[in-house]
Formats: C-alpha cells, structure tokens, sequence
C-alpha cells in the first residue's frame, strides 16, 4: 500500500469546496486545479474515486474501513435516495371508472338517497322521511360517494350521482338503539325530542355517531366504494375528533367486512329494527 500512497497538497479549493480525503497519507480526490492538472498528465491510472489501478486490485481482495464520514443532515435524508424510489404501481381498478369523489350530503340528496337505499330489502330501508330529518339535523355526519362521467369539452356538466352513502345520528349510548333509529313527530319545530328522559332519533349531545344506513348501488357493488366510503368516513370523524365511538348494526355475513375497519363485534344487538337479528358492532376511538 505504501508504495502508492502520495499525498497531495491542496492549495486552492476548487469551488471552494473542501477535499474529502479517504484517509491520511492516501490519495485524495482531486480537489484543486493543481491536483487535476496531475491526474490527467503524469497519472493516467488514477480514477475518479482518487485510487490507483492497484489500489483497485487490492480493494477486491480485502475491504477497507473508511475512517472517515460525511455528515448528512437528517432532514435532508429523504431528498437522496429519490432516484431509488419507483412511482408508485397503480393498477386501474373498476373503482378508479367512475372518478369517484367524496362529499358530505346535505338535504339537497334526499332523493339521491333514496334512490341509494334500493340497495336494502324493503324492509330495512330508511324511508324518504328519515333521509329529510338526518341530511337536515346532522348533514355532518352524512357522506356520500359519487361519480362525474368525463364530458367532451364545453358540454354542461351533468349533475353527479350519488353511488353510496353513510347516513348517522348522535345517540348517548355505547351502542345503536331502536330510539336512536326513529323519526321525532315533530322535528322540524323542536331542537330535540326527549320521551321519558330518553331522546328519540338524534341527540347531538352523543357521543356515538350510530350508523344507520351503509348502502352501495346495486350495480356499482363490488367495486370497493363501500371500502372506500367507510375508509373516509372513519378518518373524518377521527381526524376531526367529534366523537368518542361509531357503532352500527349488522347482520352476521358482513361482521368480517366491518372488522377490517377495526370495528368490535358486541354479540347480538336489541334493536328489533326490520325483525331484529342484528349485532352490535362499535368502533372505539379511546381506548383508555
Ligand atoms: C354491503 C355493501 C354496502 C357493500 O358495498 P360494496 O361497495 O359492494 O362493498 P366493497 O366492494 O367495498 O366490498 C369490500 C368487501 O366487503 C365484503 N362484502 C361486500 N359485500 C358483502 C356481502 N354482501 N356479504 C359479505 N361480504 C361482503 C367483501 O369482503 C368485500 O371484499 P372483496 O371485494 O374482496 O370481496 C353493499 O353490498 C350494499 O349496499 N348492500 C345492501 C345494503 C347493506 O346490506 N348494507 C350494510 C348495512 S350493515
């Protein structure tokens, strides 16, 4: 090693920048005009990394320790390896067909709802009624999922249709309640309705947002927008932090569709709604 090893001096930096040598007595990479003015006449073997051919030779052999580290600004870290990075793969979906967006729902889509509500056996669906008091008590709470089809340019924009929808009340307690599901008589006069200390439909006092309806379009299910409508829903109320739990009621087939979202199956629930034979299931924000 030692025959190699020639030190130069370095007496301008170029570009002001400070030589970054490997090691003592080793050769450094050039670093002033005098030193490149060296490399190419007298040492033609030197290559960019300021080694010798030999020197190359021996690297192979045994790895050298390098002494000596460059400080990177941990802020900066994530700036380096970009050109590492792949663009993310994303595969088109049929979800990705209908350019869907998200939107809190308000009483101008009753009949959106209404229409998304299909979606349910006759039995268990939410009455246009229903849809008029909570898009108008708690729009809030309410979001739906629609699609805009792409128009030629300079054509009116159609209105967008609404594809999926979450509707939800407040209720005070850890769980959906047949209370929590009616229709107060007389809502449009009276903030709330309470019938023997019991609030009847939506208590904004409540800490549980109950769900009361999750509906897809018959011929966009399958799709992933309940998915992605769920997924949406819950970061909103999280992010937001309006409330402790989001509890809903199901039937058994879909207690591991509501568990994916981090939802807690309760065991079997009283509401008799439609004939019963729900569960509770509750989504806790506090754990503690
Ligand atoms: C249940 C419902 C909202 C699902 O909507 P969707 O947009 O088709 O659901 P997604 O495409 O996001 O489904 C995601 C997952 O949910 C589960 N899932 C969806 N529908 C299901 C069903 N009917 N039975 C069992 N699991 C179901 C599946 O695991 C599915 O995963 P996969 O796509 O890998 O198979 C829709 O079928 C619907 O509106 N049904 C009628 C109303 C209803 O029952 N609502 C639920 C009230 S609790």
């Amino acid at each position: 090693m030692s025959d190699h090893t020639t030190s130069y001096p370095s007496d301008q930096p170029i570009n002001g920048l400070k030589p970054l040598s490997n090691a003592d007595n080793n050769i450094s990479l050039p670093a002033t005009g005098d030193d490149l003015s060296r490399l190419g006449g007298d040492r033609p073997e030197a290559f960019a990394n300021g080694l010798s051919l030999q020197e190359m030779d021996d690297e192979d052999d045994e790895e050298e320790v390098d002494e000596d580290y460059v400080a990177v600004d941990h802020e900066d870290v994530n700036e380096y390896p970009y050109w590492f990075r792949r663009p993310p793969v994303h595969h088109r979906t049929k979800l990705d067909e209908l350019h869907p967006f998200v939107q809190v729902l308000t009483g101008s889509n009753v009949e959106d709802c209404v229409n998304v509500e299909t979606a349910f056996p006759e039995q268990e669906r939410c009455t246009r009624e229903k849809f008029m008091y909570r898009l108008n008590k708690c729009p809030e709470l309410c979001l739906g999922l629609f699609t805009l089809p792409i128009i030629p340019e300079g054509q009116p924009k159609p209105r967008p249709t609404l594809v999926g929808h979450i509707v939800a009340t407040r209720t005070s307690g850890p769980n959906v309640t047949d209370k929590s599901m009616e229709l107060p008589a007389n809502w449009q006069n009276e903030r709330m309705c309470v019938q023997n200390g019991e609030v009847i439909g939506h208590d904004e006092d409540g800490a549980t947002i109950a769900i009361h309806s999750l509906a897809v379009l018959p011929e966009h299910q399958g799709k992933q927008v309940a998915s992605t409508l769920m997924k949406s829903y819950i970061h909103r109320i999280r992010e937001a932090q309006i409330a402790e739990r989001i509890a809903i009621i199901v039937h058994d087939h879909l207690i591991p569709f509501y568990e994916s979202f981090g939802f807690e199956n309760r065991g079997p629930s009283k509401c008799q709604f439609a004939g019963g034979g729900w569960s509770d299931m509750v989504l806790e924000f506090y754990h503690e």
